[in-house]
């Protein structure tokens, strides 16, 4: 299918859910880094879904109340030669209307002055409160003038709603196009471990494998990380979002890197390994290394259809406390352990995330009190680790863990896709097994 084609029918697909009511999306905008420097523009994820536009403050309105070919809206920042010189090309409204198949566009300084006419007639407005704060009060004001208005005109309640629920659980199942893109990063993101593996020494700095890794996902095409690398050697790796990367990596130190690219239409790579820097784990490296590896491929079995995200967690987790118990590293029954978090100054995180344009990707994990069953084209990652360090506690009845395992952090993550009868390991590319990980 045509790049096109795709947004196009997602736009169906989120028109035809939405009923009568009038959805506002807004693009991202810049963000300050310092002064007057701003960070590189990301896309927000929504609107890029549907719109495939990749520029700040625009803001795209769905119309299902209006007739075909008045549906969908572009406000966009206009075509201006000096802005251009600064901050690069614009499509303006020519370019929206020719090469993105909106229906109508218009200048932003003329989303105040036409809005509200825009969504005259409809049932209500979709629109999500509180994550956008300069446009939130322009639709505020526009939604008090239409609740003004309506004890003349009729009954209809017109309420806010939030487009979250329709869109994402769009998102959460992945397309044949989408998933094509998610083999992509993961497989970028994953050449990009082996080869930084291969690259790394004792004596070298966390930040020359961060500049290997990310170097290796520009090279490879992608726009660049997906988020901030970690390159956590020795006792770093157990800061769970360690994003210093400046420690020098000592001989017998295993490195954790968590680091994945984002592609240029923003799919995502989310891979962790931990190796010895030195090509020999020690063994008490080696012990806990083999039992989240363990517990990691048996969670990994479950991610299948009619299963869910949270029994791939428990699988993981029980996997996870009786391997520490043979080990001696926790004490008594594994289900006292497991009710009582008894682990968490061991494992304290959950074993994975869905995965998507945004790393840590939209979605419902539970209906209620029932876990989401897995389908098809859902894309989560699956993720246990081991951080041992003086930093929490010992809770009461657990034993206290002796010097020689203290410092050594790992977590094994891999981005696994849904498939009709099991799944699909996108990120096998990266080596995990002991043998591959020894030189
Ligand atoms: N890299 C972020 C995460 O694994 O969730
Ligand atoms: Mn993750
Ligand atoms: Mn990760």
């Amino acid at each position: 299918m045509a790049e096109s084609n795709i947004f196009r029918r997602r736009r169906n697909i989120f028109l035809s859910h939405l009923g009568s009511y009038a959805a506002i999306i807004p693009a991202a905008e810049l963000v300050t880094h310092h002064a007057d420097c701003e960070y590189p523009f990301r896309q927000n994820s929504d609107f890029w879904y549907l719109t495939g536009f990749d520029e700040p403050n625009a803001v795209a309105l769905f119309l299902p109340h209006k007739p075909k070919g008045e549906q969908y809206v572009l406000f966009v920042l206009p075509k201006e030669s000096a802005a251009e010189v600064w901050t690069g090309f614009r499509w303006g409204t020519k370019g929206a209307l020719d090469d993105f198949d909106v229906d109508l566009a218009h200048p932003l300084n003329e989303l105040p002055s036409l809005l509200s006419n825009y969504l005259e007639g409809a049932e209500g407005i979709a629109f999500r409160v509180g994550k956008h704060p300069n446009l939130e009060p322009l639709i505020l004001k526009i939604w008090s003038e239409h609740l003004q208005k309506l004890p003349r005109s009729g009954f209809v309640p017109f309420s806010m709603i939030a487009p979250c629920p329709i869109l994402h659980d769009m998102r959460l199942r992945k397309d044949s196009f989408e998933i094509e893109r998610m083999r992509i990063a993961s497989k970028i993101s994953a050449e990009a471990h082996e080869l930084v593996r291969e690259f790394a020494r004792p004596g070298m700095n966390e930040r020359d494998l961060q500049a290997q890794i990310e170097k290796c996902f520009l090279e490879k095409g992608a726009r660049g990380p997906a988020y901030g690398s970690i390159v956590a050697s020795g006792d770093n790796a157990c800061v769970l979002h360690y994003t210093a990367n400046n420690s020098q990596i000592r001989d017998g130190d295993l490195v954790l890197i968590d680091a994945g690219c984002s592609l240029n239409d923003y799919y995502n790579g989310d891979i962790t390994r931990t190796f010895p820097v030195n090509g020999r784990f020690s063994g008490e490296q080696k012990a806990l290394y083999e039992i989240i590896l363990e517990a990691q491929k048996a969670a990994i079995e479950c991610v299948r259809p009619g299963d869910n995200a949270e029994n791939v967690h428990l699988t993981a987790l029980r996997h996870l406390v009786e391997g520490l118990v043979d080990i001696g590293l926790l004490a008594g029954d594994v289900d006292s352990i497991i009710e009582q978090e008894a682990y968490a100054h061991l494992y304290m995180h959950r074993t994975g995330h869905w995965l998507g344009l945004d790393v840590h990707d939209v979605g419902a994990y539970r209906l209620g009190d029932y876990p989401l069953n897995l389908e098809p084209g859902m894309v989560l990652t699956v993720e246990p680790g081991i951080y041992i360090s003086d930093r929490l506690a010992v809770p009461m009845g657990q034993p206290e863990i002796d010097e020689r395992w203290k410092g050594i952090g790992i977590r094994i993550e891999d981005d696994v896709l849904v498939t009709k009868h099991s799944m699909e390991i996108l990120s096998s590319h990266a080596a995990k097994n002991l043998v591959d990980l020894e030189k």
